[in-house]
């Protein structure tokens, strides 16, 4: 770690615009709660100048960052070390200054995998298939995390298949693309189903699918947050399957870089999970 001005422990979050981010709700919260003397601060960063914000990062006096749309993949090109949680998406949303060195990692599918640990501690999937709706950055955070907790074989379902077939071909081995009419005869002997595309958020066309014949020990996961009870994690709940919600991710994803950054790994609380609803609802 290292700051250049001074003791106080800077973090940042970075995007263009960036003034819908959450993050530094989460991170002032976590600030304040624990008594550090450190700031969490937003950053409009326009795409132009992004590699002179991050080749000054240290010498702004940040000892990292979250990024944001949409500096993902350029935050990602940019870094000198990029951790195999970042390779595994193209994309980072956490960097970190270390020894001179900007580090680049995505905590999204340790964020998904902690919050669906809590949840659902129940869940033992990792012998059974596990099916995953979508093929874009979150669907690859999160067949990354589950590839690293051990899970068997992953079935990726995509509108565009051929994304799907990419995502399936650079894990490799047990992750498969199948089509999206199969959805629902292919995932009913899975322990776990996970929606990462944009269906049945607040805006966009619903999520269709018949969850009958699903395992009654399945989990099912949306990482669609808003509205916080999708139709999906509804219907799941009123088949008696366990349901696992979206905010959780967004509020776990926050906790490695706040860690990093600022040395005490935060809990995620129900304080915290009531302090960014209360903000999503005045949206
Ligand atoms: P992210 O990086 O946040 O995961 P993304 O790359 O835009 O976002 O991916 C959105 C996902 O939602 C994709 O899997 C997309 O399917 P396509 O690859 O076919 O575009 C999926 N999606 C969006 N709208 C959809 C729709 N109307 N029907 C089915 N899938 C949809």
């Amino acid at each position: 770690m290292e700051t250049t001005t001074g003791d106080v422990a800077k973090a940042c979050v970075i995007g263009w615009p960036i003034e819908h981010s959450r993050s530094p709700l989460i991170h002032g919260h976590w600030l304040k709660h624990y008594g550090i003397d450190g700031s969490y601060e937003k950053r409009a960063v326009e795409p132009d100048q992004l590699e002179t914000f991050l080749k000054t990062l240290g010498a702004q006096g940040f000892r990292g960052c979250n990024v944001t749309v949409p500096h993902k993949e350029g935050a990602f090109a940019l870094a000198d070390i990029k951790h195999e949680s970042a390779k595994a998406i193209g994309a980072a949303n956490t960097l970190w200054v270390e020894d001179g060195q900007l580090h680049a990692a995505s905590t999204d599918g340790e964020g998904f995998m902690m919050h669906l640990g809590e949840s659902a501690p129940a869940w033992q999937g990792t012998a059974a298939p596990v099916a995953v709706l979508g093929a874009g950055g979150a669907a690859r955070a999160i067949v990354y995390a589950l590839l690293q907790n051990g899970v068997s074989e992953i079935r990726i379902f995509n509108r565009t298949f051929a994304r799907a077939d990419e995502v399936a071909r650079h894990f490799g081995g047990s992750v498969r693309a199948l089509p999206w009419d199969e959805r629902e005869p292919q995932s009913r002997d899975c322990t776990l189903l996970v929606n990462t595309t944009s269906l049945g958020m607040t805006g966009a066309p619903p999520l269709a699918l018949d969850l009958a014949g699903m395992r009654p020990d399945a989990v099912v996961a949306d990482i669609v947050y808003a509205p916080l009870e999708t139709n999906l994690l509804r219907d799941a709940r009123g088949r008696g399957l366990q349901a696992v919600d979206g905010l959780g991710m967004l509020l776990h994803q926050a906790v490695p870089g706040f860690e990093k950054w600022f040395g005490v790994r935060p809990a995620v609380t129900e304080d915290l999970r009531s302090l960014v609803l209360a903000d999503m609802k005045k949206a």
